[in-house]
């Protein structure tokens, strides 16, 4: 039976940490707050590195998220405060324009990314003064998109407090254009399933247009989360970028050797709606055109029939200019091989056969090698970390998120899942003191949560 997705806004219920986060929103400021507002991090089950090329991916939200006490102010000011003392408190005038330094990220440029998305939707001119403390619980720096999840909630509460409304589609659309004020090119993985998620599914992401779908995940499996404590902060470094910018390349050198019309050809998924070819077509393709050695800018330049000036403002991105060779080959089969792993991961738990566990946890497995060694994107303390889990007990593991450390996630099946954390825990945590320090924190069963929401006082 089709039920309603769930509302965007909802009563208070009573709840421990929204309690707490009152009680510091009065130290703070004074008087109660109007609304509160909370958006989930996530954990991303298979699909990575391909939502900015367009294709479809299969993440889950977490319990973990980012709530806000908000309340309106008359200072002609946004006053940002964390409960968190390692994030400093702040006040921005609001007759000013919202300044972002990508150069110098800091916590709460996350949070005005959120502002400024919602501002320029709706073309407001000044805002109102607000006064907000932010609580996230969403381990920072791991893959589980504690920076989304916090420009999702200043979204949300930038919407409520200029008694706007919107689609939650809506808000996920902007809210992923406007995270790139900080300069990351990301897709909208984390902002659409932030918004969209539901308790108890995790969900087909489809892009242009955006469109989630349920996705039951099997019966008798637990998803586990494991941090492998190497932070990776995509903002602060352009691994990243370089990813999204190889892609962009590597679209351009297919076009150009099918023929095609170059203009507005700039993602992987283009291509093969273009010539009408399936993945696996796509994967033959790659191995005609593109060699494995990787491609200099001149040689770039030549097969494109580019300019250096055309190829720095058109292709690369402000934090990618110093770029000389680009892996065009090993980026385009990893981006074909994992859109075609997240559709056979869906089609099985769509038609749950007998050994649905073992066929998703191959595909969780494939995912990490080609995410290893053809994207490159993991780090040697995440590739230990997958080996433990399998080790361990895991069907499945590998790396989540954007990768080069955070987190893995494992496919457990349910009864082995109490043996599973306690061999990982030995064999990861336990030998190494900073990380049995934040293992509490670091190693965790998930299970689909719930997304975004305003939350109104009873
Ligand atoms: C980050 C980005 C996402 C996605 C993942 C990798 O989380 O924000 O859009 O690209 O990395 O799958």
């Amino acid at each position: 039976m089709a039920t309603n997705p769930p509302k965007l806004k909802v009563a208070v219920v009573d709840d421990e940490r929204l309690q707490n986060l009152k009680n510091a929103f009065e130290r703070q400021f004074g008087g109660s707050p109007l609304f509160y507002a909370c958006a989930p991090g996530r954990v991303n089950l298979i699909g990575e590195h391909i939502d900015y090329c367009g294709f479809s991916v299969l993440p889950m939200a977490i319990e973990q998220n980012v709530f806000a006490a908000v309340s309106l102010n008359h200072s002609g000011t946004i006053q940002l405060a964390n409960v968190n003392p390692l994030y400093n408190q702040i006040t921005v005038s609001c007759s000013e324009e919202i300044v972002i330094d990508r150069a110098n990220p800091k916590w709460y440029y996350y949070f005005l990314c959120g502002v400024k998305g919602i501002q320029e939707k709706f073309g407001i001119t000044r805002l109102p003064g607000m006064s907000c403390v932010v609580d996230g619980n969403v381990p920072p720096s791991s893959g589980l998109s504690s920076s989304s999840a916090l420009v999702c909630c200043a979204g949300l509460v930038t919407m409520e407090a200029n008694q706007q409304s919107l689609s939650k589609v809506d808000l996920a659309e902007i809210c992923a254009k406007c995270e790139c004020y900080i300069g990351t090119e990301g897709g909208g993985m984390d902002q659409s399933i932030s918004f969209l998620a539901e308790k108890g599914t995790a969900k087909l992401i489809e892009f242009e247009p955006l469109r989630p779908t349920d996705v039951r995940l099997p019966d008798g499996a637990m998803f586990v989360i494991s941090n492998c404590c190497v932070e990776m902060n995509k903002a602060a470094s352009s691994h990243f970028n370089i990813r999204v910018v190889e892609c962009r390349i590597a679209t351009k050198m297919l076009a150009q050797a099918k023929g095609l019309d170059q203009n507005g050809l700039l993602k992987l998924a283009q291509v093969p709606k273009e010539i009408n070819a399936s993945l696996e077509e796509m994967l033959a393709l790659v191995d005609e055109v593109l060699h494995p050695e990787p491609y200099s800018q001149e040689e770039i330049f030549k097969v494109l029939g580019i300019t250096s000036q055309q190829f720095s403002t058109e292709l690369l991105t402000a934090n990618t200019q110093h770029v000389t060779h680009f892996k065009l080959h090993q980026r385009a089969k990893h981006v074909y091989g994992e859109a075609a792993r997240v559709l056979r991961f869906k089609s099985v738990c769509d038609c749950a056969p007998p050994d649905s566990i073992q066929l998703l946890g191959d595909l969780m497995n494939q995912s990490h090698v080609s995410c290893r060694d053809l994207y490159e994107c993991s780090c040697p303390e995440l590739d230990q970390l997958v080996d433990i889990c399998l080790k361990s007990g895991a069907v499945g593991s590998r790396l989540t998120g954007a990768g080069w450390g955070g987190c893995a996630v494992s496919m457990v099946p349910s009864d082995k899942v109490p043996s599973f954390l306690q061999a990982v825990r030995k064999a990861y945590y336990l030998p190494d003191p900073r990380r049995a320090a934040m293992e509490k924190q670091s190693l965790f069963v998930s299970k689909p949560g719930g997304g975004a929401a305003i939350y109104l006082e009873k």
